[in-house]
């Protein structure tokens, strides 16, 4: 037990690293809290502009995820794993740094699904690109990706992840409230759109 609370910690303090805000504020784009939704995610990067510091972000906060599961994965085992995942999830959504305030934990929680059951990862990518595609809205995409994910474990053949992917959704759902008041506002920008 203590194994894992400590990767608990690992995972949360990784998660927490807010590389939105950092890049935004390195690569001169302001204060992403002035900007867009005011969040600290990919998508509002992308408000500033800026299509390089937006897949930096991506990739960034998608790696946390990643390296959480990996690395506890290879040191310890697979409930190590899923539980630096989630760690790193929630440090994302709930940083220390940044008053608990944090992102939706869309990038990190494909990151960690790539990590821990890849087929499981890429069908939530796809489901996002689809998603995308179909409705230009990120948050409509991330709600289609986050909650089709326990679909995927169960035909993918991963249900021993269904858990934490039943308790990922329910807070990716949660994070996006103002999305969704906005969807049903019909006031939810577009992909790229400032506001
Ligand atoms: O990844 C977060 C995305 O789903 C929504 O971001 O800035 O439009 O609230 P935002």
């Amino acid at each position: 037990l203590t194994v894992l609370m400590l990767w608990a910690v690992l995972g949360y303090l990784l998660g927490s690293i807010p590389f939105g805000m950092v890049l935004a504020k390195a690569m001169g784009l302001g204060n992403l809290r002035d900007i867009g939704s005011g969040n600290i995610g990919a998508t509002n990067v992308l408000r500033t502009g800026s299509k390089k510091a937006a897949a930096l972000t991506l990739l960034l906060d998608g790696a946390k995820g990643a390296v959480a599961v990996l690395l506890a994965r290879s040191l310890v085992g697979e409930d190590a794993a899923q539980v630096a995942g989630l760690m790193a999830f929630i440090g994302h959504c709930y940083p220390v740094w940044l008053k608990f305030k944090g992102g939706k934990g869309v990038a990190t929680f494909l990151g960690l699904m790539l990590a821990l059951a890849w087929p499981v990862g890429i069908a939530c990518c796809l489901t996002w690109l689809v998603g995308a595609a179909l409705f230009r809205i990120s948050s409509l995409a991330a709600l289609l990706a986050a909650g089709s994910s326990t679909l995927w474990m169960v035909f993918l053949g991963h249900s021993n992840a269904f858990v934490l992917g039943v308790i990922l959704t329910i807070i990716v759902f949660w994070r996006h409230r103002d999305n969704i008041r906005r969807m049903r506002e019909g006031t939810e920008p577009k992909i790229g759109q400032k506001s």
